[in-house]
């Protein structure tokens, strides 16, 4: 029998697919494949049970990949089963950057027991005017699963699109709408685009990349959106260029403890693959992933 400890609440829809010779234990150290989303490994021991871990989701930073290389431990992620998930709510965050659907929306909640709304609200509006995104230019940094997702869906919706990658693949490239012009270097993303969005994993190179010399090569009145990592930016520059208005709204996925209180900041609490479509297709492609190892000796990444 096979032992498999699920660190998180994982879709049940993804967890039906293990068969009869697999059970679920609450016991790490007795498992012997682990799937796990956002729970940190860094500090688990360990045992010599385990063969396999599986990542729902794409990023593998919650686990301590030298320990499992150090025991033979393989590690699987699930990369793509959640982008379509991340996409709509970055292009969701850009519309919320540019129409003040939550101001508005406030005003609302606040005036609900007025019997005469319909008409306060015609003066009110003028305070919730907004921008349209169609023939603003949208840089991708990351042209992998999620970036390639949003640069073709921003096309679609009439915006310019710039994107960069250093390291696209074929298939990625082939993904990519034409109408994606790509470019070279970040600088030309900086220096170019009315949003920003990043989409790569935290590297050396990518940690801190929006920092206060990268907004500076910035429009003034910038949006920046973060839906991948919270170290992708550094804070204080972030908080800074908020408070001076050099960057217009920050909207991100990671409200940590000091961009939560920081002004013009639209935060969701890690919601990106947070939907039944993406949690069930996660699940089911690491349960996928988990059997072949166990099953056929496969290492696999779907
Ligand atoms: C990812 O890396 O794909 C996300 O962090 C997924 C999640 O929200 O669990």
């Amino acid at each position: 029998m096979v032992k498999v400890n699920c660190l998180n609440p994982i879709s049940k829809v993804g967890t039906s697919k293990f068969t009869d010779n697999y059970e679920f234990t609450d016991n790490f150290e007795e498992a012997n494949a682990v799937l796990v989303r956002s729970a940190a490994m860094h500090d688990m021991e360990l045992s010599d049970n385990l063969l396999a871990v599986a990542r729902a989701g794409a990023g593998v930073n919650n686990i301590p990949l030298d320990k499992c290389a150090e025991k033979g431990v393989v590690v699987f992620n699930t990369p793509g089963a959640n982008a379509n998930g991340v996409k709509e709510l970055v292009l969701c965050g850009m519309l919320l950057a540019s129409r003040d659907i939550i101001g508005g929306n406030k005003w609302v909640e606040n005036n609900k027991e007025d019997e005469n709304i319909n008409k306060t609200m015609e003066k009110a509006k003028k305070n919730f005017a907004g921008n349209e995104i169609m023939g603003k230019k949208l840089g991708v940094i990351g042209l992998g699963a999620i970036g390639s997702l949003i640069a073709n869906a921003a096309t679609e919706l009439g915006m310019e699109v710039y994107g960069y990658d250093p390291f696209i693949s074929v298939d990625g490239a082939w993904r990519l709408s034409s109408e994606v012009k790509h470019v070279n270097t970040r600088e030309e993303i900086y220096k170019e685009c009315d949003f920003i969005t990043v989409h790569t994993p935290l590297l050396d190179d990518t940690r801190e990349m929006i920092n206060k010399d990268t907004i500076a090569m910035m429009k003034d009145g910038v949006v920046i959106l973060n839906f991948a990592r919270d170290l992708l930016v550094c804070d204080d520059d972030m908080i800074a260029a908020l408070e001076s208005g050099k960057v217009k709204r920050y909207v991100t996925d990671f409200p940590n403890a000091k961009i939560a209180k920081a002004k013009n900041v639209i935060a969701t609490p890690h919601l990106g693959a947070s939907t039944e479509e993406s949690e069930d297709n996660c699940a089911v492609m690491a349960v996928k992933e988990l059997k072949d190892f166990i099953e056929n000796g496969n290492i696999i990444n779907s």
